[in-house]
């Protein structure tokens, strides 16, 4: 315990540097490909405008309330994700949610560093040009041409490979720089670049022949089309897009200085990756209409790696195109590549006692055997199954639609039954400083209708 304490109080001293910088590496985190490219397909899936509106209110009615309780868990315990656990209820056996979430993000990151190394792959090779030379003579069907080049370029036994690897490295350098000078001076950069990246996308999108057609799937519901499946999918899609339930926030919120208004960043982060998701549907909707794009067309991987591209050929200068999406999607993916990685680095740091350098290197350097098994499972090594799955796609399941859900509500229980209100209180009004008024109705989600919610949907996954 002793030396818990003085880790910790030695962590007092790091914290981001501006609140710019905090709100940026946060919403760094919580923009991912999860706004890119899995937002668009649940809402084409889920029947457009109608889960647009289900989505926010979930993201306000329960993200924004657990999102709080993850802060004030991480500025209050000034710990890991599993520290806090440790510090705020010592002996104690709650410990164990936070190692579910710790858990959850190594896996997590086993993944995605792969897919973060298929989109720097599209993007070499879109700035190469390679993607675009397609005998369309030859090939008149252009869609089938870029799914042979998704399977060349994802399925390959090496390129990924190496990409992915690279990939690594920019978070291996990024995370060594700590947390003002890596993290957070990247997001600085990385949030505003992605920005214009979108802006200009939406510029490009909302041009386009059909626009008002596919503006009209996206934004006047057809309330009919709600169902409870819906309801289901919208929620673990926001807690999905804010990165709940994998001890990222509590791991961010536990740099943020003792006078940060978590109320306030919370309201900001949510809403920014509000805003991002629906720049996304004003892009991808518009193109759907003016294309005449299918369901198939746009789940996920396809919609990335083969729709767009199809879509850029025929718009002038796919090249160019091509290039700054593929950029704005690596940008979105580092951005949370690191905040998943932070999540284990802080823990080696404080668990194993060793220097920030040793911690990135604990958990980075297994990250080039581990990525490289989850690359090779999608090729060549596809052939070996867990459940069923190839083990990408077996880590994906477990991970998203067990883990994170389990990991929320024990947290949630933890912060609504086992500490006392005054926890919650004390960090939502910066000790007595501040007034909030929604502490009570927080407080009343984090007790009942989140736990409860994410049961529900966590056991409807499996009838
Ligand atoms: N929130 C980010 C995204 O939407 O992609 C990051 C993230 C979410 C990573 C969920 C992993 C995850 F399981």
């Amino acid at each position: 315990m002793q030396q818990i304490i003085t880790i910790s109080q030695m962590k007092d001293k790091v914290t981001f540097g501006s609140k710019i910088g905090l709100i940026a590496a946060t919403v760094g985190s919580a923009v991912g490909l999860g706004n890119v490219w899995r937002f668009p397909a649940e809402t084409q899936s889920n029947g457009g405008a109608a889960f647009l509106l289900i989505y926010i209110l979930c993201v306000f009615l329960l993200g924004i309330p657990v999102m709080l309780g993850e802060f004030s868990l991480g500025r209050g315990g000034k710990s890991s994700a599993l520290g806090v656990y440790q510090r705020l209820t010592p002996g104690k056996k709650w410990w164990i949610a936070g190692a579910i979430s710790t858990l959850a993000s190594y896996c997590i990151l086993c993944f995605y560093m792969v897919v973060a190394g298929w989109t720097l792959e599209y993007l070499f090779q879109s700035i190469t040009g390679n993607l675009y030379e397609i005998q369309t003579a030859a090939d008149p069907n252009m869609n089938h041409a870029f799914s042979v080049k998704m399977q060349d370029y994802i399925m390959s036994p090496w390129k990924p490979v190496v990409f992915t690897l690279v990939v690594i490295l920019i978070n291996l350098v990024t995370l060594l720089r700590g947390v003002k000078k890596g993290i957070e001076k990247m997001s600085n950069i990385m949030m505003p670049l992605l920005f214009i990246l979108l802006l200009i996308f939406v510029g490009v999108s909302l041009s386009l022949d059909k626009a008002a057609e596919g503006l009209k799937f996206f934004l006047s519901p057809d309330f009919s089309k709600i169902s409870p499946g819906v309801i289901i999918n919208a929620l673990g899609q926001a807690f999905f897009s804010l990165s709940l339930g994998m001890g990222i926030l509590v791991t961010y919120a536990s740099y943020y200085p003792r006078d940060t208004r978590l109320g306030k960043t919370a309201v900001t982060v949510s809403l920014l990756d509000l805003l991002v998701a629906f720049m996304m549907g004003l892009i991808i909707f518009p193109a759907v209409t003016t294309f005449g794009l299918t369901g198939d067309n746009l789940e996920g991987a396809t919609l990335v790696f083969v729709t767009l591209p199809e879509i850029f050929m025929n718009m002038p200068c796919p090249q160019l195109w091509s290039t700054l999406f593929f950029l704005l999607l690596l940008v979105a993916a580092i951005s949370s590549t690191i905040s998943i990685a932070e999540v284990t680095v802080m823990f080696s740091q404080e668990h194993f006692r060793v220097s920030r350098t040793k911690a990135c290197c604990i958990v980075l350097l297994p990250l080039f055997v581990l990525s490289t098994i989850c690359s090779l499972s999608q090729g060549p090594w596809s052939g070996f199954t867990i459940l069923g799955m190839n083990i990408f796609d077996f880590l994906d399941t477990i991970t998203t639609n067990v883990m994170l859900p389990l990991g929320s509500i024990i947290m949630c229980i933890y912060l609504g039954w086992v500490l006392k209100p005054e926890f919650l209180q004390q960090e939502l009004t910066n000790r007595g400083t501040l007034k909030s008024r929604l502490l009570p109705m927080v407080t009343f989600i984090i007790r009942w209708i989140a736990p409860v919610l994410i049961t529900i949907i966590m056991i409807s996954q499996f009838l």
